[in-house]
Formats: structure tokens, C-alpha cells, sequence
């Protein structure tokens, strides 16, 4: 049954008030670590709503708690806060007003649903307290292990967190069992032959033919040697050498990006990557140094913080509303870190714009649903409750 109230029960006046938010926030865009007026923005408002919080943690974020019915676990809910370095093409009246940044990923949507869900904590009191998380820097995977480190996640039972998805409509939540973002490392390779005269290439060792190679060679080890039912990528995303057509090129440096939905196939990537780049280097003779950057590991969404999570959405849109994901997600997401010392569940928040060719996340023409806010608002409120009722060992 689809929820017959278009706002999926969240109160109108709150709706309005965080589409206003949101608009607000989407014209006056900020970069990770940068995101002053936002911070300011969300502190203001809960000041308002007579909130007590923590403004300026780990730089730009935000944190605040709200007591619960009875003392106990707390219950996290997280938002992100960041825009991206893309100029707004969207055409939208509240467009951005800040010069090549934009909020291309929805993240002023989930700053905004996460107020509003603040605003149904307080009118009717969860069982548990709950722990609001305002997070920067989610583009540059830096955010999440910075408030870990400031002690964000002491006394946590639980945190959730979600994200606007264009594949499904508002009213639609998926929420999966199991992957939903994948690992984002990334590598540089560089690669030291001899420089020379084009037309003289036996007096010289050509770090172009050894990068193609090496191009060449990485593409065989998600064909060739990880199981094709476990999605992986690596991308050369970087080839730069030489400086003239009749150089031969010295020197070259490879970068490029490993995603993986499992930690084994995570680390068989980077161990055959660095493994082919040392061979095709020796099979040459040139001098090859591999540097890997980890970044965040793959989101898996494992235990009861599922159940809760589909429970909660269920709730909220009904049975016929609430499914996994289509396909698995090879994009990183942060909120990994969090997963790797509490239990949660990360969602996505149906946000197609109907009639619309709808634009992929971090593109310069990404818009989503407004009544998405309204959907997002009322889950982070349902499972807050649900979680709660759920450690107090109650029915769920
Ligand atoms: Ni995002």
C-alpha cells in the first residue's frame, strides 16, 4: 500500500520549513572542510528549536543529542554536508550563487531531512536518546574518520544514514543486505626508463611503451582473475609522459582507482595491481614504484540495523515501497567508517524528478525531488524509534 499523504506523514509546516533549508543551502553551496555558513546555517536552527549542540567539531561539523524517553544506547542518525567543484547547470531558481560549486550530490537534501526529522524528535520523544550528526567532507572521504576520532560515535548503539537516488522515485526507500557502496582506493605509479631521441629508440627506454603495457596488463586482473559475481573496477583515471613527438619519454606516472564491494576481493586487487606493475616494469628494465592510497572500505550493510532500517521505511511507505537496490553501487561512500565500529544501515532515498530526464549524481544538472526531504525526514524520524524500541528490547 503507498502511503496515501504525499508528505509520508511528515507535518506540513516542518516540510516547508526544510525546503526552504534546503534551497537556502543549494545556493550558497560549500566545499568539504570549508562548509562555515552551513555549519553556521544548521546551528541557528537548532539554537531555535532550543537544541544543545556542537558546532565546529572536527573543523565544520555538527553534532547534537536529544534525550530519549528513558536513558540508554543512542541511536545515531547522520547527514552529510558537502557540495563538489562542479558548475550548476540546472536552471533552478535557487541555483548556486557560489562560482563553480555546487551541492551535486543531494547533500544539502540530507542536511535538510535530518532537520526536519529533529524537529518530530522533539515533538514526540524517541525511547532512546538520539545523537544527531551533521558531517562535512563526505566528497573527500575525510569527514566520517574525523568525527570518529573527535568521539562522535561514544555511546552509540547504532547509526543510520541514507542517500537521494534518481534510479527510484520519491516514496520509494531501497534498502539492501549485504554491499551498497564499494572500497575507493586509489594508486600512482610511476615509471623511471631513459629519455631520448624519437628516432633513435635503442639508445633509450621508453616509459610510454612500458605505461601502455601496464595499461593493458591491469585490465586483465578483474577479467581475469576475480570472480566475475563479485563486482570490481580499476580505472586509470591518469597517463601523463613526454614533453615532444620527437622524445622519447623517460618518465611516466599512472594513477587510477580500485573499487570493491568485499574486503577479500579488495585486497586481491591491490596486491595483483602492484604485483603487475613491478613485473611489466622488470620485463623492461625500468624502474617502477607503487604507492597505494586506501581509502574507505565497502559499505556492507549487515545485522538487525537492516531489519530496522526496512522496518522503519515500511512504516513510513508501506511494503510495496521499500525494496533493495537494482544493481550494486560502485561509488565509495564514508559512512563505511562509522560501520567499522558500530552497527547501521546506509539507504537510498527514492528522488527521480518526475517528467524529467533525470542526471547522475556529481553531474552539473543533478536535481532531485523535493518531496524526497519530506520522505527522508519521516524515515530518520521512523527509525530512530524503531532502533530505540528495538535496544529496550521491545518489539521492533
Ligand atoms: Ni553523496
Amino acid at each position: 500500500m503507498a502511503s496515501p499523504d504525499p508528505l509520508f506523514g511528515t507535518p506540513t509546516d516542518v516540510f516547508e520549513r526544510i525546503r526552504a533549508f534546503r534551497r537556502d543551502l543549494h545556493q550558497h553551496p560549500e566545499l568539504s572542510w570549508q562548509e562555515q555558513r552551513t555549519m553556521k546555517s544548521i546551528a541557528a536552527r537548532l539554537a531555535e528549536l532550543g537544541v544543545a549542540h556542537r558546532a565546529g567539531v572536527a573543523g565544520t561539523g555538527v553534532i547534537a543529542d536529544l534525550p530519549g524517553l528513558a536513558d540508554g544506547p543512542i541511536i545515531a542518525l547522520r547527514a552529510d554536508t558537502d557540495a563538489l567543484p562542479v558548475h550548476e547547470e540546472t536552471g533552478l531558481s535557487f541555483s548556486s550563487t557560489h562560482e563553480g560549486v555546487m551541492h551535486a550530490c543531494g547533500h544539502d537534501g540530507h542536511t535538510s531531512m535530518l532537520l526536519g526529522a529533529t524537529e518530530m524528535l522533539l515533538r514526540d520523544p524517541p525511547p532512546t536518546p538520539v545523537r544527531l550528526i551533521w558531517q562535512p567532507a563526505e566528497e573527500r572521504a575525510e569527514g566520517a574518520p574525523a568525527l570518529i576520532e573527535e568521539g562522535v560515535l561514544e555511546g552509540v548503539a547504532m547509526i543510520f544514514g541514507g542517500h537521494v537516488d534518481r534510479h527510484y522515485p520519491p516514496g520509494f526507500m531501497a534498502v539492501t543486505h549485504g554491499a551498497v557502496n564499494a572500497s575507493t582506493d586509489m594508486f600512482r605509479i610511476e615509471i623511471r626508463g631513459r629519455g631520448g631521441h624519437g628516432a633513435r629508440p635503442h639508445e633509450a627506454l621508453d616509459a610510454v611503451v612500458v605505461g601502455s603495457l601496464m595499461v593493458t596488463a591491469i585490465q586483465t586482473i578483474v577479467s581475469r582473475e576475480i570472480n566475475p559475481a563479485h563486482p570490481s573496477v580499476i580505472s586509470v583515471g591518469v597517463f601523463e609522459a613526454g614533453t615532444a613527438p620527437n622524445v622519447i619519454a623517460g618518465r611516466a606516472r599512472l594513477e587510477g582507482t580500485i573499487r570493491a564491494q568485499d574486503a577479500t576481493v579488495r585486497a586481491h586487487l591491490q596486491q595483483s595491481l602492484e604485483r603487475v606493475a613491478s613485473a611489466i616494469g622488470m620485463l623492461h628494465d625500468a624502474l617502477v614504484t607503487f604507492e597505494l592510497i586506501e581509502g574507505t572500505p565497502p559499505l556492507i550493510n549487515e545485522g538487525v540495523a537492516v531489519e530496522l532500517a526496512q522496518q522503519a521505511a515500511i512504516s513510513v511507505l508501506g511494503e510495496a515501497n521499500v525494496g533493495p537496490l537494482a544493481t550494486a553501487n560502485m561509488g565509495g561512500e564514508d559512512f563505511a567508517c562509522y560501520l567499522e565500529h558500530v552497527p547501521g544501515c546506509y539507504v537510498r532515498f527514492g528522488g527521480q524528478v518526475a517528467g524529467r530526464e533525470s542526471f547522475p549524481a556529481h553531474s552539473s544538472q543533478f536535481d532531485f525531488d523535493e518531496r524526497t526531504l519530506a520522505m527522508g525526514a519521516a524515515w530518520f524520524n521512523a527509525v530512530a524509534r524503531h532502533a530505540g524500541r528495538s535496544l529496550l528490547g521491545g518489539a521492533a
